[in-house]
């Protein structure tokens, strides 16, 4: 197959060269915006392989007429316009489960540092500061923490989140009791755990229904001084409506992996930052630990093998192999 490749590291680039003989592969590092598709060499792609910055419109998908395959290096694929794909009879995969206590890590990395000022102290220890001055913190032990999403990601949050002896509380339209049982969690609505939490936790998909999930009115729900950790999706959050939030007072602090607007992070980043001590954030890294990325790349590998082979795995959207020619099915997500 005539594979494009974008935003593959070296590492990354040898090893899919190395594990995809037989395939034409093209490497490509500029965006992926819809004058990519112009370009004489891309004309001939039959398959797109992506990660979460690359944005696959309607645009892109139409200029690119042998399209059949478009492989995402990550769990959520809000970066493909799906609706777009389905109707061109596009096949999309993702990789659903390459880190979910990796994530669930490094949310408790956030955690920890927004709760106890690490980020602050680290800032300060390397301008030669090293008093306590402003730099107290406060356990979790016995803290109530509301996980959104008990999926692959929120279900190790819920089980790390126990370690620390915390009180578990979640909300997800798909509750699942059994896990909750084993792990000491219970399930309660969104306004509840909203109410209820000293710091709520977004493990959601992006989804129309999960946009802006949290509004000005929902952070009005959240506890004074609580605070918000995102390492979901940027969209899920009304940023304007976080930034009153904790410019007012009523939340005390918010760590985010993951913004609205990411591919302009670089000019974001300093503004959102500026002035605002009780707001930590890193540049979507949560997946990212060696572990991690090698079990992407297996299970990418693998996605594009077997649909090569006409047994497709990994299907988030398209035809499958219990399609009927011409059918597409959806999966969801979740
Ligand atoms: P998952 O699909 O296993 O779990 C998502 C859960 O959210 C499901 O249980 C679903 O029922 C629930 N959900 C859907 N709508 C909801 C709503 N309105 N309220 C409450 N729950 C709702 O997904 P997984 O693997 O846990 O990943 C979650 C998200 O984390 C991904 O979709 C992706 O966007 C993000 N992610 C971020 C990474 C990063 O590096 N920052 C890395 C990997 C994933």
């Amino acid at each position: 197959m005539n594979i494009a490749i974008l935003g593959t590291d070296p590492t990354e680039t040898n090893t899919l060269k190395e594990c995809l003989p037989g395939h034409v592969l093209h490497f490509h590092s500029g965006p992926l915006d819809d004058g990519f598709a112009s370009c004489p060499q891309m004309a001939p792609v039959e398959a797109l392989c992506v990660f979460v910055h690359d944005r696959v419109s309607a645009g892109l998908i139409a200029g690119l007429p042998n399209l059949r395959l478009i492989v995402t290096r990550s769990t959520g694929f809000d970066n493909i316009d799906i609706d777009a794909a389905n109707r061109a009879g596009i096949t999309v995969c993702n990789v659903p489960t390459y880190g979910d206590n990796t994530v669930a890590e490094f949310t408790f990395g956030l955690i920890l540092a927004l709760s106890r000022n690490i980020h602050r102290a680290y800032v300060r220890s390397k301008q030669g500061d090293f008093s306590l001055a402003g730099l107290q913190g406060s356990d979790l032990k016995e803290k109530t923490i509301g996980v959104i999403g008990t999926g692959h990601i929120g279900l190790h949050v819920a089980r790390i989140a126990k370690g620390f002896w915390m009180n578990v509380v979640a909300c997800d339209p798909y509750p699942q009791q059994v896990y909750a049982d084993l792990l000491g969690f219970t399930y309660t609505t969104l306004d509840d755990l909203l109410e209820k939490s000293d710091i709520v936790t977004l493990h959601t998909p992006l989804t129309p229904e999960t946009r802006h999930l949290m509004t000005a009115e929902r952070f009005g729900l959240m506890r004074r001084g609580a605070m918000l950790i995102n390492t979901g999706r940027g969209g899920l959050v009304d940023t304007p409506a976080l930034l009153n939030a904790l410019d007012s007072g009523h939340l005390g602090g918010a760590a985010l992996d993951v913004i609205e607007d990411e591919g302009r992070l670089g000019e974001i980043g300093p503004a959102l930052l500026d002035q605002r001590p009780n707001l930590l954030l890193t540049p979507h890294m949560a997946f990212d630990s060696r572990e991690a990325v090698g079990r992407i790349l297996d299970t990418t590998v693998e996605n594009i093998r077997r649909y090569t082979a006409g047994d497709p795995c990994n299907v988030v959207s398209g035809p499958t192999p219990d399609s009927n020619s011409g059918h597409i099915g959806v999966v969801d997500e979740s």
